[in-house]
Formats: C-alpha cells, structure tokens, sequence
C-alpha cells in the first residue's frame, strides 16, 4: 500500500523559539490516530532540537538538504553522518530553490541523492517544471528527464526509501495550484515512468506528493485524485490550523 505523506517545507522561516512554539501546536492539534505520515522540515539549526521535542509524537523530522560528500573542508555545509547523529533521516532534496538559486544540477542532486541513501535516509525528491516548459507543452519532457538525471541511478531496492514530490515551479509559493486535473495527469505520468523503468512494484508503491499552493481550501480536492498521494507544503505548513488542515483533509 502507498504511504500517505503530507511534508511541511519551513524553508528558511522560524528561529529557535519559533520552531518550539510551531511544533508544539502541531503536537496539540495533529490526531495521534491519523494514518497519514505527518513530517515537518525545520532549518538546520533547529533539527537536533525538533527530533527532541518529537521524540514521543508520531511527527518525523527532515532536513532541506544535506551535502554530497562524507565531510571535509566544505564550509557552511551539513553532512548526511552529521544529519543522522542528531536523529533526522529523512532529507528534501532537488527542491526548484535549491535548483534556481544555488544552482543545483541533476547531477549534483543525483550525487546528494546516492549519498542519503547510502546513510540509510528517505529522500524526498523534487522535481517539476518551470512555466516556460508547461507553455511550450515541454512539461513532460523535463520532468521524465528530471527523473532520470537526478534519481534514476538508483537501484529499485532504493525505492523504498524514495518519496517523490512533484512541484510544478510556477505553483511554488504564487497562490498559483495546479488543478486537481493537471496534478493527477503529470502524477500518472510520473508513475507511468518509474514504472517503465522499474516496474510495476515500485511503480505501485512510491509515494508521490504534489507541492506548490497547497491550502485548506484546495487539498481535499488535490489529495482526492487517485496518484496524488499526499503534499509537500510551503507557505501553508507555517501556521499549526492551516497545515493541520491539510494534513486532515487526506
Ligand atoms: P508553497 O511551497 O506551498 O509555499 O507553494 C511548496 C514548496 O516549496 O515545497
């Protein structure tokens, strides 16, 4: 059976207090009895602090990005080892900010891809197209590219620590969503082209969550489409009611 995800992207929002007070509310207002996966990316310098403060709590912590390399002199950066010691297996990587503004290829994240997985963590991967492409008709194009630059070197054992999520960049934080329809037809796409490759068992048992102006008001609809599997949340998962929303609206 597919996991239902729902990931709430903080990007770079919340200092110390923050986060605690955030994920506190979340504690309050999550239902411990959902049978969704509920998982909250703070930045790095909250992490050890929110796997703490989860430790009871059916709520996972992920990181927004780890480097490629096992350490070294890399200044400024996280590795997967360091991530791991401080109780966080799970890292977003590939998002279309990573990608834009730190200019992050495919092959740069299927380097950071390899290495999560080789410390044993879930990836989440994005991916999804710029407005130029859907305009042009180019979308599907880039996204199965995307797809097999990025994270096509796996093997399909890996796939079990494999979450995709799908986040068209012109949905990214404009108010902007795509349709329900728009979602579940590049979600069956994306799911016609693992599957090609790796066949109908992964195909039929990945994950695959849609990002890009998620709100209470559009995720029933969203979530109710049959390859849309859950959402990775931006601007929404920073207020408790909003994403508490989301996450029950699967
Ligand atoms: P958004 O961001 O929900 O604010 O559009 C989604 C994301 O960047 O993952």
């Amino acid at each position: 059976m597919r996991k239902k995800i729902v990931a709430g992207n903080w990007k770079m929002h919340k200092n110390a207090e923050q986060t605690e007070d955030l994920l506190n509310e979340l504690i309050a207002k999550i239902p411990t009895d959902t049978d969704t996966n509920v998982i909250v990316a703070p930045t790095f310098v909250n992490l050890a602090s929110a796997v703490d403060h989860l430790e009871f709590t059916n709520i996972k912590v992920a990181a927004q990005n780890v480097h490629q390399a096992e350490g070294g002199a890399f200044t400024g950066e996280i590795s997967a080892d360091m991530l791991k010691s401080v109780g966080v297996d799970i890292v977003i990587l590939g998002h279309s900010e990573r990608r834009a503004i730190f200019h992050e290829t495919d092959a740069l994240i299927a380097n950071k891809v390899n290495t999560a997985l080789e410390h044993d963590m879930t990836v989440i991967f994005c991916f999804g197209e710029e407005l130029k492409d859907r305009q042009s008709a180019n979308h599907f194009n880039v996204v199965e590219n995307q797809l097999k630059d990025g994270l096509f070197q796996i093997e399909a054992k890996d796939w079990e620590q494999v979450v995709l999520a799908y986040e068209p960049v012109w949905a990214i934080g404009t108010g902007e969503t795509a349709s329900p329809e728009q979602a579940q037809e590049m979600h069956e796409f994306i799911r016609e082209t693992v599957r090609k490759t790796y066949g109908n068992e992964v195909a039929d048992t990945v994950s695959i969550l849609y990002g890009g102006s998620v709100k209470p008001e559009n995720a029933k609809e969203i979530f109710s489409k049959p390859d849309v599997d859950g959402g990775l949340i931006g601007g929404a998962a920073l207020k408790a009611d909003d994403f508490v929303a989301i996450v029950t609206a699967i």
